[in-house]
Order: C-alpha cells, then structure tokens, then sequence
C-alpha cells in the first residue's frame, strides 16, 4: 500500500511541463534526467532569461516546476478568487496544451477500459496504474484547465463508462483546485474519481443500458453498484482506501436520502461529495439510451435544484457551477450572424465573449476561423458579434472530436 500523504517537509507543490513552456520566474526544481548529467551545478534554477530556457532545451524536453519557489506563478495561482476563471492562471496556452490534453484522455480512457476487462475477467486492478494516469490528469490541468475541459466535451457512443470516468475525474481535480486543494490532494481525489463507478461494471448491461424505465427490481440491482466498487477497489492492489470511500459513498446525499447507506452531510467525506457533483453533471449532459443529453445550462440548473434540496452539498455546487461559468470551453454556440463556433476558451473580463472557433458560416458552409469576441472590430458587417444560442452537438450534426487539428490551425 502506499501512502496516500507524503511527509510535509519533504514535498514539493510541482507542475510537469513541456522546455517550450518555460517562461522568466518560473523555478525549475526537476529535469527529465538526473542533474547530474547535466553542466547544471545547483539542482534547481531560476529561469531568469530566455538564455536560460535555451540551455535547458539543450537537455531536456521536460521539466518540473516548483510553484512555491515559481513568483510568477505563485501570484497567479493564489490571486484567483474562489470559483472563477483567470487569464494569469493559465500557465501555458490553449493551443500549447490541447495535445497533452488530448494524450492524458486517451491514456486514462484506455486504462479504464482494461480495469472494466480485468474486473469483469474477475481479476483485481492495479490502484498505483489509476494514480499515474491521473498524476497527467492533474497536471493538465494546473496547466491550462480549458484545453482538458474542452476534452471532456468529446463523446463517443459506445465508451460511455470510460469517458464518464475521465470526464468526472476531471471536474472533481478542478473542483478541487477551486478549494485550493495541493498537487497530491488532487491526484488522491482524481484517483477516487477516475474509479467510482467501477462497480457498475456487475450490473448487467440490459439494465445500464436499458431504453426505458427500471423496474424496482432493476433499480435495486442498480443501487447495489456502490458497494460492488466498494468490494472491487478493496480487493485492488495497491490498495487507497480513499477510492474505497468514494466508491461507496457517491451516490449518499447530503439530507440522507441517497444510498446505499442513508448517510447524511457529517458522515459523508468531501472526496465524495465533490465526486457526487461531478458525477451528476457529466451524467446529465450526457445522452443516455433511456433519455437525451441536457445542455449545460440545463444541467447547471438541475444541479442547483439539487443543492437546494440537499442533495448535494450547497457550497461545492455553487463554486463549481459560477467555475464553469455560462459557456464552458468545448460548448456549441450559435451566433447573431448565423454562424455556428465552439467555444475554446473563457474570457474572465467578460463571460459573455468568450474565444471560439467558428465551424459554420451563416449560411450553414464549413470554415475555420477563431475570433476573440471581445474584440468588436472583428464584428462583420453592421453585426456585433453576440452568442444566441447554446446547440447540441449531436442535433446539429457537429462532431467535437474532428476539430482538434482545426483548433491548432485557427490558433496556431
Ligand atoms: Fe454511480
């Protein structure tokens, strides 16, 4: 078993990042190779020029940063208000993240796909595999948080589990920021949340998957899925405890009035409270065989109805939901001029004018272009640019995933 909190005195808040990404003030505390092999006389430098980003290139392709020691970074992380969007905290570009974004789903998504082979071959999983997936996860997100937020907004039909793990697993680590959790904390949460629903994979799929509504009979199998994880994640290797909790305990409710225990606000864990929020949003904006997807703004709406009714807990909720704010990265937006545009990143000034891709012209034909809309002058002819309308994807025929290269041209 590992630990799931290392000594204080010896831990440093780092953050994985690309030499390209180096910027003057950021602290470099590790290399992708030993000091040693390296004309680096102290094990740590202050970047303090490009000449010093130059000669560490010559060495490595990656390094860590210790925010602590990192000014800049330091002023940007903490200067950000509790549940809201900041420019300063984005530590490297949309366009410069969007790969390792897409690479840390991919590699997540894959690694839960064979935890749900494995435990359905009746075979135990590897918890320390999860934790290394999400250490990427985590540093995804301390990075740019929208490149991996846009990711969330990709679905495929038939991989619903292991999307639904990735998408939660990514909301609970930036719900976590949001409570100024540290790097660790996050990776513990993340690992919780990547595997709460493990235990789904014993409910046959006639019932997950059934069109209509369950019978009572069927609904009871199905409330029997948390303590299914709970049985799978304590028979794991490597075995965190804290995945055993959140398993168990996500579907509990802050009034008590969840399952499978009845447990109220005191009994129930803030790893599992943050991984019930997220696991009922991504649920609901997804389409499902016995219902459609919702939109976001229909989703932040149940799910504020649902903290009102102490189902979920009221804080959490409310920093989460003013988070993601009315337009969040990966959102199909239809314009005053007709156009249609995914939105690619928030603007903190003004949530109204995000930055977004423009996918469709007025009159419904393909193009790329990226506008930043709280730039009037790019307004076409006598029209300001203004958002009417939040799309479906699926409705309106627009495939998320074919317009990742397009998002690196348009920006690039
Ligand atoms: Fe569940």
């Amino acid at each position: 078993m590992y630990n799931d909190k290392p000594r204080r005195f010896d831990y440093v808040e780092k953050v994985k990042l690309r030499v390209g990404d180096l910027r003057p003030g950021m602290y470099v505390c590790e290399l992708d190779r030993p000091w040693l092999e390296t004309p680096f006389l102290l094990q740590g430098i202050e970047i303090k020029t490009d000449t010093d980003i130059e000669m560490i290139s010559r060495y490595c392709d990656y390094v860590y940063i210790d925010l602590e020691r990192t000014k800049l970074v330091r002023v940007d992380l903490d200067a950000v208000p509790v549940g809201s969007y900041n420019n300063e905290r984005r530590l490297v570009t949309l366009e410069r993240e969007i790969e390792q974004a897409s690479s840390a789903r991919e590699s997540t998504s894959n690694l839960v796909k064979s935890f749900i082979q494995e435990i359905q071959f009746g075979n135990s999983v590897d918890i320390q595999l999860a934790k290394a997936a999400v250490s990427e996860c985590v540093a995804t997100v301390m990075r740019n948080a929208d490149a991996v937020m846009f990711m969330t907004q990709l679905r495929s039909k038939d991989e619903y589990a292991s999307e639904h793990a990735f998408n939660v697993c990514i909301y609970a680590i930036v719900m976590g920021r949001l409570l100024g959790m540290r790097t660790w904390e996050l990776e513990n949460l993340g690992t919780c949340a990547l595997l709460h629903d493990m235990g789904t994979v014993r409910v046959p799929d006639a019932i997950l998957n059934k069109p209509g509504k369950l019978s009572s009979e069927e609904f009871e199998i199905v409330r029997m899925h948390p303590g299914w994880g709970k049985d799978i994640l304590m028979s794991g290797r490597n075995l965190f405890t804290g995945t055993v909790d959140v398993a168990y305990a996500h579907h509990e409710a802050i009034n008590g009035s969840g399952y499978p225990r009845g447990l109220n606000g005191t009994q129930i864990n803030q790893n599992s409270k943050i991984v019930a929020i997220a696991d009922r949003y991504d649920a609901i904006i997804s389409a499902r065989p016995y219902r459609r997807a919702r939109d976001h703004l229909g989703a932040i709406g149940v799910l504020n109805k649902m903290a009102t009714a102490a189902q979920l807990d009221m804080e959490l909720t409310t920093s989460f939901v003013s988070y993601l704010g009315i337009y969040p990265p990966g959102t199909v937006v239809e314009l005053s001029t007709g156009e249609v545009a995914i939105v690619l990143e928030t603007n903190p000034a003004n949530r109204l004018k995000p930055q977004i891709l423009v996918i469709r012209d007025g009159s419904g034909q393909p193009q790329e272009r990226y506008v930043d809309m709280s730039e009037a002058k790019l307004a076409t002819s006598n029209q300001i640019y203004r958002i009417t309308k939040v799309s479906q994807p699926d409705e309106i025929g627009v495939n998320l995933g074919q317009y990742k290269d397009a998002i690196l041209r348009a920006m690039g």
